[in-house]
């Protein structure tokens, strides 16, 4: 038996930008993707000689019934690529996911787990596949999938697949915010298709903002094209984002195709103590720092 463990960072979209609709049904992004500390841990074992056995549990081990711990889980089908696609015969497979990501969050928690599975079972099994083949095989898998293969930061174009990284020195500190309900990205994407935005980002400013780590411009210049779309479903999101603000945030933007928002601030001690102070309610409120 070969086991291996392996990280599972959740992404930020610091911008998010929809330039069209493709002929394929996707939508074509231009964005900005940033790795974070907040992640979940996996734990493969190859070779058990068994049936396949996936463990989805909490950081105190207690099970999580809502998350599926079968073929529905996109962990599970990255592992049926992986040994399709590189032919090796799946000999027994064990995965054990220790979920901090929350769920319906545009945090990428499902994606970042595929994308573990994939980068852990490539050094199982002594790296079949070569970094290109491994990102398409996370396409394949999920949109999302290959920026979390690379982490880090990444400028993100296509429908996810065209991963460029980005050189980003300074450390950011980022406080995530996750409501209780969670938004669909099919109806979001649907929404997105009959609504010009009033704001769209620019990347380039951004990035020279986070290089001089100038927070403090930087968070001026966070843009989700999602965001008014995402307000208009669910007004709490809006008053996410004020209460950041009104902690310290820098900046403060929902990420992905939500529900979370974070906001960015000036160092880590700003960030823990607005952390501190957002905690109690019921939305799950994290410190996080860039990876
Ligand atoms: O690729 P993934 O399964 O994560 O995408 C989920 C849904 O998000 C797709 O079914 C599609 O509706 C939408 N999507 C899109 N354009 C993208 C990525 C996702 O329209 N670039």
């Amino acid at each position: 038996m070969k086991t291996i463990r392996v990280l599972a960072p959740a992404k930020l979209n610091l911008t998010l930008d929809i330039l069209g609709l493709r002929p394929d049904g996707y939508h074509e992004l231009d964005m900005l993707m940033q790795a974070v500390s907040l992640c979940d841990s996996i734990e493969i074992a190859a070779d058990t000689g068994g049936a396949r056995a996936l463990i989805c549990e909490d950081p105190a081990g207690n099970p999580l019934p809502d998350i599926p711990a079968d073929e529905r889980n996109l962990a599970w089908r990255a592992a049926d690529l992986f040994f399709q696609k590189t032919g090796i015969p799946d000999s027994g497979l064990s995965i054990r996911i220790v979920k901090r990501i929350p769920a319906q969050a545009g945090l990428a928690g499902g994606s970042a787990d595929a994308a573990a599975v994939l980068r852990g079972l490539n050094a199982l099994c002594g790296k079949p596949l070569r970094p290109k083949p491994l990102s398409e095989l996370g396409a394949d898998c999920g949109s999302d999938v290959p920026f979390c293969i690379r982490g880090g930061t990444a400028r993100v174009r296509g429908r996810g697949e065209r991963v460029r990284p980005v050189r980003l020195d300074p450390v950011q500190h980022y406080v995530i915010v996750k409501p209780p309900f969670g938004i669909s990205t099919a109806a979001l994407y649907a929404a997105s298709d009959t609504h010009v935005p009033a704001r769209r980002p620019d990347t380039d400013a951004l990035l020279r903002c986070l290089r001089q780590g100038d927070a403090e411009n930087a968070g001026a210049q966070l843009c989700n094209v999602f965001e008014p779309l995402a307000v208009q479903l669910h007004p709490e999101i809006g008053q996410i984002k004020e209460a950041l603000l009104a902690c310290g945030a820098c900046g403060a933007q929902m990420t992905g195709s939500g529900s979370a928002v974070f906001g960015l601030f000036s160092g880590p001690d700003a960030a823990k103590r607005a952390c501190e102070s957002l905690k109690g309610g019921e939305n799950a409120v994290f410190y996080a720092h860039s990876v």
